[in-house]
């Protein structure tokens, strides 16, 4: 018998799905869609990576992964007895380099033209800007001080000053490169806007991507719910990394730092009133007959995954391995950061992903807007858990009850402290809205017919 048609669709794209974190983000909404889900409800899902032969594996690796889930979760048939659960997931992959402007145009046309509706766009893709590790300070910080040394650690060596690619020359197919061939000078067209690969490729890429596919993530009013755009953060988003005078971190060694700060302070300050001004540009939407309309913007949340084994920090196999060994002992010893499996490092981000926006909605009235991690117990059982972040507290409330897994040295939010954040949010999305302006003089978006 043929299988009945899904009544109602539900569309996650996921960017740098084919590695690490976005491919276990990826296998865990699959999963946890197909055990919480009504029947009648599909799962569109397009991931994102930069090449064809990534996107033609991350696929089929899903579908493995879909194979698997429906066989675990309904005995031992087959796609061809079992075609309404197979049918439930839809599989779709989608082309872009974050660090290219006219790639991320390009997509977000694409995603226009395809005029899906995104219920949850989740921004993983991300690089550390790492060259190596400084062993010295990694064996004394290890040793003498373990579970602070692999939760923010020092022993990382950071590359400075690198630049995306050229965006107006030999770019015009916005076809992705990888990332060895972006650190070259600056073409003569950025010379006055220089590109920070790290920046980029972890905050200006995603915030464009989320810009241009803002009329697919904004619902009429009368629909009452829109998207979800979910920011992926890092336990390591240290205050002292941004330097609003060097906003793009150029001339720091805490690039990758500062483009998480960024990040939480965009997605925290999102809906203040301080921010307005800025976040109603970005989030605006105008319908072909340019009139502005009755819409909803999405929601925003920031969240991060703890610390896990990926190929986000450059090792060779067996360091890698060790790296990750290092991580599991952190989490016996009482560590709650270190999830240590990219797939329990996913639960955070899904679980914002799938949760009714009412539901989520009561939480925040309740703690504050805070930034969601994922944190485990000595045998790795998993569970969200608000993180503290410098200047904002847990929940953004001064005198809010002290969680657990503090970074060591961090005070106690007080009224100007909280102050202080909201005029920094002030100035992140100001900046931001600015630096969107000014590439789009260069690379004005219409001229891919994209609608905003
Ligand atoms: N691992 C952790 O413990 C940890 C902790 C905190 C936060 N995070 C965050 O988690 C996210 C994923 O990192 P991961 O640990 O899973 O690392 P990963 O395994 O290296 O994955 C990074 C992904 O981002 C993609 N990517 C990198 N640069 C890109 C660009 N310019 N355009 C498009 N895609 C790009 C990569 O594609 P390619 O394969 O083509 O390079 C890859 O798919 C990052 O935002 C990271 O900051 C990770």
């Amino acid at each position: 018998m043929a299988a009945e048609l899904p009544q109602t669709q539900f569309t996650a794209l996921v960017t740098g799905a084919n590695s690490g974190l976005g491919f276990a983000i990826a296998c865990r909404l699959i999963t946890e869609f197909l055990e919480t889900r009504p029947l009648s409800e599909t799962l569109i899902l397009i991931v994102t990576t930069r090449s064809t032969r990534k996107s033609d594996d991350t696929v089929s690796r899903l579908q493995l992964h879909v194979d698997r889930t429906v066989r675990k979760s309904r005995g031992q048939s087959s796609e061809k007895e079992r075609p309404y659960e197979y049918a439930r997931i839809k599989l779709k992959s989608e082309i872009v380099d974050l660090t290219s402007i006219i790639s991320v145009q390009q997509l977000a046309q694409r995603l226009q033209e395809s005029a899906h509706k995104i219920d949850t766009l989740i921004l993983n893709a991300g690089i550390g800007g790492w060259t190596g590790v400084n062993w010295l300070n990694a064996v004394w910080t290890v040793s003498t001080d373990w579970v602070h040394a692999t939760t923010w650690p020092t022993m990382k060596i950071a590359g400075k000053g690198w630049l995306a690619k050229p965006q107006l020359a030999g770019q015009a197919d916005g076809k992705a490169t990888t990332s060895s061939e972006q650190r070259q000078a600056p073409g003569q067209e950025d010379v006055e806007l220089p590109l920070g690969e790290v920046f980029t490729a972890n905050v200006f890429g995603h915030y464009l991507l989320a810009h241009y596919t803002m009329p697919l993530l904004s619902t009429t009013a009368a629909n009452g719910i829109s998207g979800k755009i979910i920011w992926i953060s890092s336990i390591e988003a240290h205050a002292r990394a941004l330097n609003l005078d060097d906003f793009q971190a150029l001339d720091s060694h805490e690039a990758y730092e500062s483009s998480k700060r960024v990040t939480d302070i965009l997605a925290l300050t999102y809906g203040m009133p301080a921010t307005r001004p800025w976040v109603s540009q970005f989030t605006s939407t105008v319908n072909d007959s340019s009139e502005p309309k009755n819409t909803s913007p999405p929601k925003m949340y920031v969240t991060h995954p703890g610390v896990c084994g990926t190929a986000i920090f450059p090792l060779p196999y067996l360091l890698n391995f060790l790296m990750t060994l290092t991580f599991y002992v952190s989490r016996w010893l009482g560590s709650p950061w270190h999830t240590c499996d990219p797939y329990l490092g996913a639960t955070a981000a899904v679980w914002i992903a799938l949760t009714p926006q009412s539901q989520l909605d009561a939480t925040e009235e309740r703690d504050g807007i805070g930034k969601w991690g994922v944190a485990t117990d000595r045998l790795g059982n998993e569970r969200v858990a608000k993180t503290e972040v410098e200047g904002w507290g847990w929940g953004g409330r001064v005198g809010e009850p002290k969680r657990k897994g503090r970074k060591r040295g961090v005070q106690d939010l007080t009224e100007e402290q909280r102050e202080g954040f909201v005029e920094l949010g002030r100035d992140v999305w100001r900046r931001m809205e600015e630096m969107r302006n000014e590439w789009e003089e260069k690379l004005p978006p219409a001229r891919w017919g994209l609608k905003l």
